[in-house]
């Protein structure tokens, strides 16, 4: 065990120690060391259910437990020193616990392998992070909230093909995001309850002869149940991938929006006003404000699905149980959590900090003779008319104003009447943005009444 050219963890069969590129290769330090935390709190979960069981006795366990404080506060300020050579966050844990208590830190590693540890580190890091996650995500959708609730009336655009469709209200458009990052919130959930089990104890891949309690160190690391197949325990990694799933689907949200804001900034739309915060000049042209956090946000899902491809490719076809592949999968992980969480913090910055025009908005609901459909459908309603018939002289109409160079509304009743001669006074009624948004009463349609309903919804539910 003393033999210096080996390993020390695992050693005893080798005669000499590695090559230098079968280090680098191998070695996970570099990154792993971000579940330091983890590592230590599940050999503590660990040492004290072997205690329990008698496997080691009160003051080896004891010893152990201190001894894993002090690695802890050394990792925390940053005095200890990662070793290439023991390969990883385990190893080097472990090393450094026999450096500091001697004999009873050989006897941590019974009735465990680095392969259930792993598993159990790594779920528990990507547990921290939903946890994370749900708070940020709720802090954007409150954001968004708020810019719902102050325009909920507010009349824009609403598109379709990027063609104005039909006028709806800024509160609409604002909450279209709730529900988006509310499903996002579902699907976190749902995913940290499913991955809430403990593999602690799977040991190498097939259980272990000692008398351990699963039960235990699950319920110690705040798990809901230990893991019920040994085998797929140490080789699974659904709960990586449905992570990069969710954050992958959230990054799309967030992307979306992101173009929209770009859009909407630009000195042809002038729907919003980013804050000076969130924006940035340019070294050569001074009138420019540019919306590059809005852009950085909308390329951030192009790495996140990447890390979501490249862990299912790690993934795919690798036989049970654990093969040396599997340690490819915590770069992608960490890469995506830091980068949606970077990515959803900017996000709720900008939607605070960011006006809404008013004024552009409502000028830009009526062009495009966004009320087409309003008149068509008074057409159905008011005199009878079957919808394709409407269509087609709703369809006459905007061709005539077109060429009068007017809005639909700045054209005469005796004009209209040339296209259909039925048409009466009333028809100025549902051609106004305002009357075309407030009509939309249907549940969930963009009536200012409803966006009401539905903000109160999201209220009382988060
Ligand atoms: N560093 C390894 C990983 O991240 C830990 C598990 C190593 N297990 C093994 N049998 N070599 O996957």
């Amino acid at each position: 065990m003393s033999d210096t050219s080996s390993n020390q963890m695992w050693g005893g069969r080798f005669a000499s120690g590695p090559d230098a590129i079968m280090e680098a290769i191998n070695a996970s330090i570099g990154f792993d060391q971000r579940m330091a935390s983890q590592d230590i709190q599940g050999s503590r979960a660990h040492a004290a259910m072997l205690a329990a069981q008698g496997i080691l006795t009160d003051s080896e366990a004891e010893a152990i437990r201190l001894g894993l404080l002090t690695v802890l506060s050394e990792i925390e300020t940053g005095k200890f020193e990662f070793s290439a050579a023991l390969e990883d966050i385990h190893m080097n844990v472990e090393a450094r616990l026999k450096t500091l208590i001697g004999e009873p830190a050989g006897r941590l590693h019974t009735a465990r392998s680095r392969n259930d540890q792993v598993a159990t580190d790594f779920r528990l890091w990507v547990r921290d992070q939903y946890d994370a996650l749900d708070d940020a995500i709720t802090a954007l959708i409150r954001a968004f909230l708020d810019q719902a609730q102050s325009g909920y009336d507010w009349v824009m655009p609403g598109f379709t093909h990027l063609q104005t469709a039909q006028p709806v209200t800024w509160g609409h458009h604002m909450m279209a995001y709730v529900e988006m990052l509310g499903r996002d919130l579902s699907r976190l959930r749902d995913a940290r309850a499913r991955m809430n089990e403990c593999p602690l104890g799977s040991a190498a891949l097939a259980g272990t002869s000692f008398n351990i309690d699963r039960h235990m160190t699950a319920a110690e690391l705040g798990f809901a149940r230990p893991t019920s197949n040994s085998l797929d325990a140490v080789s699974d990694r659904d709960f990586a991938l449905e992570f990069l799933s969710f954050a992958s689907i959230c990054a799309m949200h967030l992307s979306r929006f992101a173009e929209e804001l770009v859009i909407w900034s630009s000195a042809q739309f002038r729907f919003v006003t980013l804050s000076d915060r969130f924006s940035t000049g340019s070294s050569i042209m001074p009138q420019k404000k540019n919306p590059d956090a809005a852009e950085l946000i909308r390329a951030k899902i192009g790495r996140i699905f990447g890390a979501n491809v490249a862990l299912m490719m790690v993934m795919k076809g690798l036989s049970l149980t654990y093969s040396k592949d599997m340690q490819e999968d915590k770069e992608q992980v960490f890469d995506a959590a830091d980068n949606l969480m970077l990515a959803l913090a900017a996000m709720e910055g900008m939607v605070k900090d960011m006006t809404a025009n008013r004024d552009a908005l409502a000028a830009s609901a009526g062009s495009g003779f966004s009320t087409a459909t309003d008149l068509a459908d008074w057409l159905v309603r008011a005199l009878n008319m079957p919808f394709r018939d409407a269509h087609h002289v709703t369809g006459s109409l905007v061709a005539m104003a077109e060429q009068a160079g007017c809005d639909l509304a700045e054209l005469s009743l005796e004009q209209m009447q040339t296209v259909y001669s039925d048409i009466n006074e009333d028809v100025y009624n549902v051609l106004s943005v305002e009357a075309s948004v407030a009509s939309r009463m249907s549940y969930g349609g963009t009536a200012p009444a409803q966006v009401l309903v539905q903000i109160q919804r999201w209220r009382d539910q988060l």
